[in-house]
């Protein structure tokens, strides 16, 4: 028989950079530029970095404290803290349940395109329909979906040392230099357009960087809190059982002050850089107006912009975003199916081998349906937040908009109000560590997460509009 023991990371740096690699994900490559550019630059950049010193910190603590002083995934971590409190533990176990489903389908596209730099398709791409074309594609989208979804399995069957811990001492250290390299070589760019104007890159990243308060109200700044506020929990990783599960492999002697300073050091820094690569590249080539494209920026913008830096040059920068991009989605791929693992594992006490096979197959098939939700099973369903969605943005509206800002909500409740905030103290100063910034997190922790987050929620699922 399979043994049960538990699994851990072979120590601090193990843990943070496996950790960084659930965090580091499209979130950080896509969604922050383009909101960044969409909300005011600098500010949204300033705004971001306070809260994630004050709320976001807060949020990591707990969560890999939970998991740490517990031994425990989701559903017994909080039963464990309290048996009435084990329906929020399965609530958030259903999150990764839930991303899962869709998250190997986004891993396809990106290693698509890695695909498509290898081969002689990289001016194709730039052209208009190539990614339309790619996912509505049946076979091709749910072949790289399957792929994509064999990699992240892979992974996790060998174990959270032997396969997490191991991918990501790879991964993530590249990562970090190839995300550098392009930055710097993107700050050198300039494009004369055909009008004579001639702008560079250092143009483009004081469009990044400078805080533009051009007709702020305070609606729009209240927007650009809440868009700060979302990105924060999705980029960490926090409040959907993941950092709960990789807390739970971490030693004892680990100091888990500064593993999440670490970690959070690592996601904001990749964020910020990666802004400071996509945004001057697009400027230089497309002005002010190309920039916030929103979610069609990685796949449709991108792909113009290093077919217009021109021949070779063009193939190899887009082929390393690429190769980082997959680098980048794997690793949060991966923590999400350990999650998932992990807790089936401790339900259903089975071993690991055989609990990632079934969940495997059983994901590859889910994954298969949604990618086929541009195609075959295509559909528009009018989302509570205005917008309209396939298969795949019904899952991640569920997921991100709806579940996780209600878990915060009642987490922050039951640390704050019931186990209390020195119950996550406890295990921070275990080894004699102080914690830092304490008084700040127990009041982000029992008053501000339960009030932001519940704004949070009514604004995004809608809930208002109902009312109005
Ligand atoms: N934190 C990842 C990112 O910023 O892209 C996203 C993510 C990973 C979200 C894992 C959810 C998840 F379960």
């Amino acid at each position: 028989m399979e043994k049960k023991k538990r699994g851990s990371f072979t120590g601090h740096l193990g843990f943070v950079l496996a950790a960084a690699g659930s965090a580091v994900g499209v979130g950080n490559l896509w969604r922050f530029p383009y909101l960044a550019a969409r909300d005011g630059g600098g500010l949204f950049i300033l705004i971001y970095l306070i809260l994630l010193l004050t709320f976001g910190h807060a949020l990591m603590a707990s969560d890999i404290a939970i998991g740490r002083r517990t031994k425990k995934s989701s559903v017994d971590a909080y039963a464990s803290m309290s048996p009435k409190w084990k329906f929020l533990g399965i609530i958030t176990f259903l999150v990764p349940v839930i991303i899962m489903t869709y998250y190997a389908v986004i891993g396809g596209w990106i290693t698509r395109y890695v695909v498509t730099y290898f081969t002689d398709e990289a001016s194709a791409a730039a052209g208009d329909g190539y990614f339309v074309s790619f996912i509505t594609n049946p076979i091709a989208s749910s072949s790289f979906a399957v792929l994509f979804m064999a990699m992240t399995a892979f992974i996790v069957y060998n174990g959270v040392e032997k396969g997490i811990e191991r991918a990501s001492r790879i991964m993530m250290p590249l990562l970090l230099i190839m995300i550098i390299a392009i930055a710097i070589y993107s700050l050198t760019l300039h494009h004369t357009n055909e009008d004579g104007t001639l702008r560079t890159g250092l143009d483009g990243l004081k469009v990044y960087l400078v805080p533009d308060l051009t007709g702020l109200t305070v609606h729009r700044f209240l927007q650009i809190l809440l868009d700060c506020t979302s990105q924060l929990f999705f980029s960490l990783s926090v409040s959907m059982g993941i950092m709960i599960t990789y807390g739970s492999y971490v030693k004892d002697e680990v100091d888990l002050g500064k593993s999440a300073t670490q970690i959070e050091i690592f996601d904001t820094f990749v964020a910020v850089i990666a802004g400071a690569m996509i945004i001057p590249a697009i400027f230089v080539f497309t002005g002010a107006d190309g920039m916030s494209s929103g979610p069609s920026l990685m796949f449709v913008s991108l792909p113009k912009v290093f077919n217009a830096m021109g021949g070779t040059i063009g193939v190899i920068i887009g082929a390393a975003f690429f190769i980082m991009a997959t680098f980048a989605a794997l690793t949060s791929c991966v923590s999400v199916l350990e999650t998932v693992t992990s807790n089936c594992m401790e339900i259903f006490h089975t071993g690991r081998k055989r609990t990632t096979l079934v969940l495997s197959l059983v994901y590859i098939a889910i994954s298969v349906v949604i990618a086929l939700g541009y195609s075959v099973f295509y559909v528009e369903v009018p989302l509570p937040n205005g917008t309209v969605g396939q298969i795949l943005d019904i899952m991640d509206y569920i997921s991100n908009s709806v579940m996780m800002p209600f878990i915060s909500i009642l987490s922050s409740i039951l640390i704050g109000w019931i186990m209390k905030p020195e119950w996550i103290i406890e295990e921070m100063e275990k080894n004699g560590e102080k914690m830092g910034r304490k008084k700040i997190y127990i009041v982000m922790i029992k008053y501000v997460t339960p009030i932001v987050m519940t704004i949070l929620f009514i604004q995004s699922t809608g809930f208002l509009n109902f009312l109005a």
